[in-house]
């Protein structure tokens, strides 16, 4: 049996085997300099900006598009567009990034978690329903770790109760339900391409709609509160309003080649994830995500459920989990962590302050007194606390690193009472 690294035998992983994300190419290189030759830099109507949000909404299959500086911005105007504001509520859920919920403050709303289901990390649909008030104005699923929602359901709960559907598909571009994009379903979405997703230009969003008049909103807030229209003389008046939500032409001319390698990447990603989790079925002490049926996540992230039970291991699934992160990353098998507690249990919620002065929860417009307890989300709590997500499950990364990822995880697994040894020495630390 080889010696665990922890311990002194040799790594199943080498260091410079793991190449990190985004691939970059002298195509690349070459579009980013293009910029620097044209002597056009910004602006919602330069090439690159207008080019990209063609490409972008084609690639969806969406009538709107625009570019904006964040996946965070992008959200605000997904919101704000739909006339979404003081004194609404919008249902979001209690696993995600803090910026979803930030998007509903942003525009002095107010947000309302539901929990997530029990077998994927998504909405729980079944839960929705007792969350729905008066107040309620939308739902805001969000396609979690490339995982996207199922957002059939939801589009069914939404009409059934009248409300609009704001995605947040910052994690899952190109993510599906029964052959049906994300972003496609939803009144109004926001994508991230910030430097980890699955399109990447080290920062930047897209606000995508088919809806006319969210468009003409969104593309106001997103240049202070103006409309401004490429080749027409700018009237310099908001007509509400603005934010500066603008996007570099570096960063665009980035974005537009990276997008050409989109379904490509997002194939090998898909590829990648299902040799893992086919081969951890049969590795006892780990296990890979689980797809529901229709559901097609392009893996922004390779989830590992953390099972102590299935190797006999007498410890707290924390305790489990530390002591197998840190064997594995002796192996340079790394399993990070995402989230560490439910959005709602974050300071801002428990403090309640937002804009200061209890603002927006204080709002005249609102008038309900609510709070918020991260044990109101009992699947989330036990989600985050029995699962990490595999590094590197991303092209330029080959099968050789995804079949030595499994030559680890079987060489760790095959040796619970190392396991056992590491999760003693922490008890007595
Ligand atoms: C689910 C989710 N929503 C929103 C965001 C915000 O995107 P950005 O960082 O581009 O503002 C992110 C990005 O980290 C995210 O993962």
């Amino acid at each position: 049996m080889q010696e665990l690294a922890i311990f002194g035998g040799q790594p199943t992983v080498t260091a410079g085997m793991i190449k990190s994300w985004p691939p970059i190419s002298q195509e690349d290189r070459d579009a980013v300099m293009a910029v620097f030759d044209s002597n056009i830099f910004h602006g919602t109507g330069a090439p690159n900006a207008v080019a990209l949000q063609q490409e972008f909404a084609d690639f969806i299959g969406v009538k709107y598009c625009l570019v904006t500086n964040s996946g965070t911005s992008a959200l605000h105007m997904a919101v704000a567009s739909l006339g979404i504001g003081p004194g609404d509520e919008v249902i979001v859920p209690a696993f995600t990034y803090w910026s979803t919920a930030a998007a509903v403050l942003h525009h002095n709303a107010i947000p309302i978690f539901v929990d997530i289901e029990d077998d994927a990390f998504c909405i729980d649909v079944n839960k929705i329903e007792a969350a729905i008030t008066p107040k309620t104005k939308a739902i805001l699923p969000v396609h979690i770790h490339g995982m996207p929602a199922a957002m059939d359901k939801v589009m069914a709960l939404a009409k059934k109760h009248n409300l609009l559907v704001i995605g947040d598909a910052c994690q899952a571009h190109g993510a599906a339900v029964n052959g049906q994009k994300v972003g496609t379903f939803e009144d109004t979405c926001g994508f991230s391409t910030n430097r980890s997703k699955n399109l990447s230009s080290g920062e930047g969003g897209f606000f995508v709609t088919n809806n006319e008049d969210a468009y003409r909103i969104a593309a106001k807030l997103r240049e202070f509160g103006e409309v401004v229209v490429h080749g027409q003389t700018r009237e310099y008046n908001a007509f509400g309003l603005g934010w500066m939500y603008r996007q570099h032409e570096f960063i665009n001319a980035f974005c537009r080649s990276q997008l050409k390698h989109l379904p490509e990447n997002n194939a090998r990603r898909k590829e990648f994830a299902q040799y893992l989790t086919a081969e951890l079925a049969n590795i006892p002490g780990f296990k890979g995500p689980y797809t529901p049926p229709g559901r097609e996540p392009v893996f922004f992230s390779y989830i590992v459920r953390f099972c102590p039970q299935e190797l006999g291991i007498d410890a707290t699934m924390a305790e489990y989990k530390a002591a197998t992160q840190k064997i594995l990353a002796a192996e340079n098998i790394r399993l990070g962590q995402w989230q560490t507690r439910p959005v709602p249990g974050q300071s801002v919620f428990q403090m309640m302050e937002g804009y200061g002065k209890g603002c927006p929860w204080t709002c005249a417009h609102y008038g309900r007194k609510i709070r918020y307890d991260e044990n109101d989300y009992p699947v989330t709590l036990k989600f985050i606390a029995s699962h990490a997500y595999l590094a590197a499950v991303y092209p330029p990364n080959t099968m050789d690193l995804m079949k030595k990822y499994i030559e680890g995880f079987k060489k760790v697994a095959s040796q619970p009472d190392k396991i056992r040894k590491v999760i003693a020495d922490a008890r007595k630390a």
